[in-house]
């Protein structure tokens, strides 16, 4: 990648969630691996980005300071250049993320990550920047290793897509910051109860389509118990 023409990048790292099936006290953003905070992991990841200039970080509702102090402070994160509280779903923490990007009007892209993705890396951000550069909207997948059953109400298996056309995907997701905030902008305004990530904010509001690009299978997502432990595998 040519440095020199590399377009402004922000990142938007989602931490207000409550992690209901982690089941624990603290919320999972917080809890330890390997000795650090989960959501360190992802930041640290951003924070050390060639590509990216600037990121915002939501936290829950109250949880503004102590973010600002015993994470962003302590681990001298610099990048980080707001800290927001989010809403009560994920897309209402999105918008607010995306509402404290409104007057940084240098930024091209917009990443936004799940801080309970503690692996995603270099090369998955870059192969992310070169895939919005070339179609404006992409998130990051992998092909589904299972085969997957679409079901009625009662589990009963209705149909099984071709198992070459099934990736599920991760974070980031990555857009023009234009195009994703129109998407929520219009998403907010209708019923968006459904929508469970941004590329469906997109696929919904808008007429770009979303491309996939992939992640790896290590960029997995901390939610319940066991993915700890296959966690601290990785880590060591
Ligand atoms: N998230 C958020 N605001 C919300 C809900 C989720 O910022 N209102 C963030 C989480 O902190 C997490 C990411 O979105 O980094 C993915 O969400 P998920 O894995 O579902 O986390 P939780 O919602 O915290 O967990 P659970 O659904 O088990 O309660
Ligand atoms: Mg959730």
């Amino acid at each position: 990648m040519n440095m020199q023409d590399k377009k402004r990048c922000a990142a938007i790292v989602l931490a207000a969630g409550k992690g209901k099936r982690m089941g624990t006290a603290v919320a999972k953003q917080y809890m330890e691996l390997a000795g650090k905070p989960l959501i360190y992991y992802a930041l640290k990841a951003f924070q050390d980005s060639q590509i990216m200039d600037t990121i915002v970080l939501v936290a829950g509702e109250g949880e503004v300071s102590y973010v600002q102090d015993e994470i962003v402070g302590k681990y001298d994160l610099s990048k980080v250049h707001a800290v927001v509280e989010g809403g009560a779903e994920r897309y209402d923490s999105v918008w607010q993320g995306l509402k404290a990007l409104r007057e940084d009007l240098e930024t091209a892209y917009v990443f936004i990550h799940d801080g309970a993705r503690p692996f995603v890396d270099e090369a998955i951000l870059t192969r992310g920047y070169e895939t919005v550069e070339q179609f404006c909207a992409c998130v990051a997948g992998m092909p589904s290793k299972d085969t997957v059953k679409l079901v009625d109400e009662d589990a009963f298996a209705v149909n099984t897509p071709e198992r070459k056309y099934v990736w599920t995907v991760q974070t980031p997701q990555i857009f023009e910051k234009n195009l994703i905030t129109e998407a929520y902008s219009r998403l907010m305004q209708e019923d968006h109860t459904q929508v469970t990530d941004d590329a469906m904010a997109v696929e919904l509001m808008m007429k770009t389509p979303v491309k996939l690009f992939e992640g790896s299978y290590e960029n997995i997502k901390i939610t319940t118990p066991e993915d700890l432990k296959i966690a601290e595998a990785f880590l060591r």
